[in-house]
């Protein structure tokens, strides 16, 4: 399929995403405190090659430029979160600087004619709050409705589009589960109050922004994996509803219809918890209060089958498919399937965006741009860009045959409004350091050089044969 065939709808919102930690660097400038990720990157052992995200891709003095790039994309909604410890570096203490900074952020987009979309939490906790036991102490919901709060009324005018949390699986059960993000803890009694806790502190910061009357939209982001046994066997399809329950009920259950699937409950936390005591009666309800759309991000799939010996009778099958550098199967049937699912089971008529999606491969700079450019226009910042390139034919399929899976929901009458590329550029990946690269803009770490790869050239005559008068067409 040629890109030409890629078409949606009018008004269709093409962005890309980012967030604060894996970008900004900065991490001393303008008072910013202290993050998790921060203490966690800087203890031994924690990231691939002990890397951190001090400097990152020093978007905090660079994001004029960076805008500039945006614009010439011709990137219609650009998905950034805000640092925490930027705006409450300390308990109780508002740092104007932080707000400052993303204020410029914002009138920058704006200027640009970018839509923005911001997150309140993209994973980077203020390390104060996490002394006070981070997500695990009930009272880092206060303060989280406290720092929404702060950010809808300094730009509720500025920002149409907030999502309260990404991936609260990540935040939770990577963090407080399985050890391997920030703060690192393997305690799944521990990841099970996270959970609660940051659910309860989405569904009170919904509340609090429809109480202040703005005029935005507020939804969450959840990372949503499409499940598969490896047999019709009775047991198997139990090893599936049991990783579904993990991965996705969870929180799906929880946000839309105000409980959590038993089965998981059972099978993988009771056993790590005295009580559920955590959990209050009116929670629940808070947790499902109605939001205007749902982000979903979108990788993978899994294939898994009953095993005896795991202590839940799970086991996820190595890839039988083709992988990218995460060793993620390339699945974009998946996403067709999980949008559908969604859909039929949750969310009905309401609005979908895909908050992220996108791929990791081993991208090699060339000295010369290899191939054509598509017929980009050659502004300014490309000039500066023009005599290195990045062949990612890879990633261009990759996004290709996703945008395809997303289309084929469209056609169905599917009401996905949106979808944000992980990611504009290069950038900390978490715990995996600097080793993975996800970006459609290739970042040269040591001299902070951005360089368009060709899947930033697909992207951007996607993006510019869209909202033509024959998209509805593609509709039939
Ligand atoms: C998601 C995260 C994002 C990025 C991608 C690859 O889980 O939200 O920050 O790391 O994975």
């Amino acid at each position: 399929m040629s890109p030409t065939e890629v078409k949606f709808p009018v008004n269709f919102e093409w962005g890309v995403a980012t967030s604060s930690y894996q970008i900004e660097g900065g991490v001393h400038e303008d008072g910013r405190g202290e993050s998790i990720w921060d203490r966690f990157s800087h203890t031994l052992g924690r990231v691939h090659n002990d890397e951190n995200g001090d400097i990152a891709c020093d978007h905090y003095h660079r994001f004029e430029a960076d805008l500039d790039l945006l614009q010439m994309l011709g990137i219609k909604t650009y998905r950034f979160s805000i640092a925490w410890p930027r705006i409450f570096p300390h308990k109780g203490q508002v740092e104007r600087r932080g707000v400052e900074f993303y204020r410029r952020l914002l009138t920058g987009l704006h200027e640009r004619g970018i839509t923005p979309a911001v997150t309140l939490y993209h994973w980077d906790l203020p390390q104060w709050l996490q002394d006070e036991g981070g997500w695990e102490n009930r009272e880092t919901v206060h303060h989280f409705v406290v720092y929404a709060r702060l950010l809808f009324e300094e730009f509720g005018s500025l920002v149409p589009r907030w999502i309260t949390h990404n991936e609260p699986w990540c935040t939770a059960f990577l963090g407080y589960g399985l050890g391997e993000h920030a703060p690192g803890l393997k305690d799944w009694g521990a990841a099970a109050r996270a959970a609660h806790h940051v659910l309860l502190s989405h569904g009170l910061a919904v509340k609090e922004f429809h109480r202040l009357g703005l005029k935005g939209e507020i939804g969450i982001t959840l990372n949503l994996n499409h499940v598969e046994a490896a047999s019709d066997s009775e047991q198997d399809r139990g090893a599936v509803n049991l990783t579904d329950a993990f991965f996705n009920r969870w929180f799906l259950d929880a946000v839309f219809r105000g409980e959590y699937p038993q089965v998981l409950k059972e099978a993988l936390f009771s056993p790590h918890l005295d009580s559920w005591g955590f959990v209050h009666s009116e929670d629940m309800k808070v947790i499902s209060t109605p939001i205007d759309f749902l982000g979903i991000n979108y990788y993978s799939r899994s294939v898994v089958r009953y095993k005896e010996e795991d202590s839940m009778h799970v086991e996820r099958l190595p890839a039988s498919l083709p992988t990218t550098e995460m060793g993620w199967e390339i699945y974009p049937h998946g996403l067709y399937a999980l949008l559908t699912r969604v859909r039929a089971e949750y969310t009905g008529e309401l609005p979908l965006f895909i908050t992220e999606n996108g791929a990791a491969f081993a991208d090699e700079l060339t000295e010369k741009g290899v191939t054509e450019d598509g017929g980009i226009e050659k502004s300014g910042i490309e000039k500066s860009l023009v005599g290195k390139g990045v062949a990612d034919a890879q990633r261009v399929e990759f996004l290709r045959d996703h945008f395809d899976a997303a289309l084929q929901f469209i056609r169905e009458g599917g009401p996905l409004r949106g979808y944000y590329v992980w990611s504009l550029m290069d950038n900390f990946e978490w715990a995996e350091g600097y080793s993975k690269r996800f970006g459609i803009v290739y970042v040269d770490y040591a001299t902070q050089e951005r360089i368009l790869k060709d899947s930033a050239k697909f992207y951007q005559k996607v993006i510019n044969q869209n909202g033509l008068e024959d998209v509805l067409e593609s509709r039939a």
